[in-house]
């Protein structure tokens, strides 16, 4: 069971500060990896840096009109399945077939992802229904036990309506939501971002717990190096649509080597430690800019406190000498 990316390439049109020459930029560019069962790879990136893009294009969910997907592979193979499916070379209407099945995604924010007119019981029900030949009552039942799951009393919750219930309650309905058809993978897209701490906490083991049981393969799209840490086998820091450092998480974060997953774990506090509590914190000078995407540099050049002329190239991914499975998009890294 896996789910392999390759080469994938998404343009995004609406620019803002367009150059002359340029009509798109690769807000994912030539992005790589595979995922297998069980396993928890974490995207780490700022805000804006294309994680929600690439986690939609996934499942070509990005928006059209303002964004497409240019070339790539999404390779999908699951326990029903013999053969592998591109997920980008499906038929529209056979999408359906892949979208909460194969794949489920649970995005950010609960309050735009539920629909607010809608029983959460009558909202679970019809995915399964969808999907699934079965009746009525068992997709209730089933609908239930995936709330209790949940934590939430699924008997008296079934007919409770979105505005009924807690941020935390919402987001753990639509974790119920996404599990329901027993998918292979789950994207979760900044799934804690709009909680509070110990909810946050509170749906991080739940995710935990869902990869551990049922043995699916985790994308966990997050701005917070923290919650990377904690939840995935593997870290896929991500700046400007590009991968800077993919490899395990102990070793990333114990040895990193891009200056920008330096920076990054330099910003938080605690993680570092060389940090002491009245120390001024680290911060990255500077912002992600639209500039930032464009081709003939390094992408984190403007910010890099290792700059050197020889980063005005493109730069690509390479295999960091001396570790296996460690990749590292910069030419002063370690
Ligand atoms: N629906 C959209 N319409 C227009 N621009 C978008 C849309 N979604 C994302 N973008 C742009 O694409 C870039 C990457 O966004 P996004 O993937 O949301 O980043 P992240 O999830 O890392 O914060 C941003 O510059 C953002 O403004
Ligand atoms: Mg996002």
């Amino acid at each position: 069971m896996s789910l392999e990316i390759n080469n994938l390439t998404v343009g995004l049109y609406n620019l803002e500060h367009k150059q002359k020459s340029v009509n798109h930029i690769d807000v994912v560019d030539s992005f790589f990896l595979k995922v297998e069962e069980g396993e928890a790879v974490s995207i780490v990136g700022e805000s804006g840096s294309g994680k929600s893009l690439l986690g939609l294009s996934i499942l070509r969910l990005n928006p059209s009109g303002v964004s497409k997907i240019i070339s790539g592979e999404i390779k999908i193979k699951c326990f029903s399945q013999k053969n592998e499916i591109d997920i980008l070379k499906l038929k529209r209407e056979d999408l359906a077939d892949v979208r909460g099945r194969l794949v489920s995604m649970i995005f950010q924010d609960p309050n735009t992802s539920l629909n607010p007119v809608m029983r959460i019981g009558a909202q679970i029900t019809e995915a399964i229904l969808a999907h699934k030949k079965v009746s009525k009552k068992e997709a209730k039942d089933t609908a239930i036990s995936y709330l209790n799951s949940m934590n939430i009393d699924g008997k008296s919750r079934f007919y409770s309506y979105p505005y009924e219930m807690s941020g935390g309650m919402r987001q753990r309905v639509m974790i119920a939501m996404a599990m329901v058809l027993n998918p292979c993978f789950l994207i979760a897209d900044e799934p804690t971002t709009a909680l509070d701490v110990t909810t946050s906490l509170q749906v991080l083991s739940l995710i935990e717990g869902i990869k551990e049981k049922s043995n699916v393969g985790v994308i966990f799209i997050t701005h917070d190096l923290t919650v990377a840490k904690r939840i995935s086998d593997r870290i896929c820091v991500f700046y400007a649509g590009q991968v800077m450092e993919l490899g395990k998480t102990e070793e990333v974060m114990d040895n990193p080597a891009h200056p920008y997953t330096l920076s990054l774990i330099r910003s938080v506090p605690y993680l570092d430690k060389g940090y002491k509590p009245k120390q001024r914190l680290f911060t990255i000078p500077g912002f992600l800019a639209e500039d930032d995407f464009y081709k003939g540099k390094c992408r984190f050049y403007s910010r890099c406190f290792k700059r050197a002329d020889d980063c005005l190239n493109d730069i690509s991914l390479t295999g960091l000498t001396g570790s296996k499975n460690r990749y590292v998009r910069c030419i002063k890294a370690g």
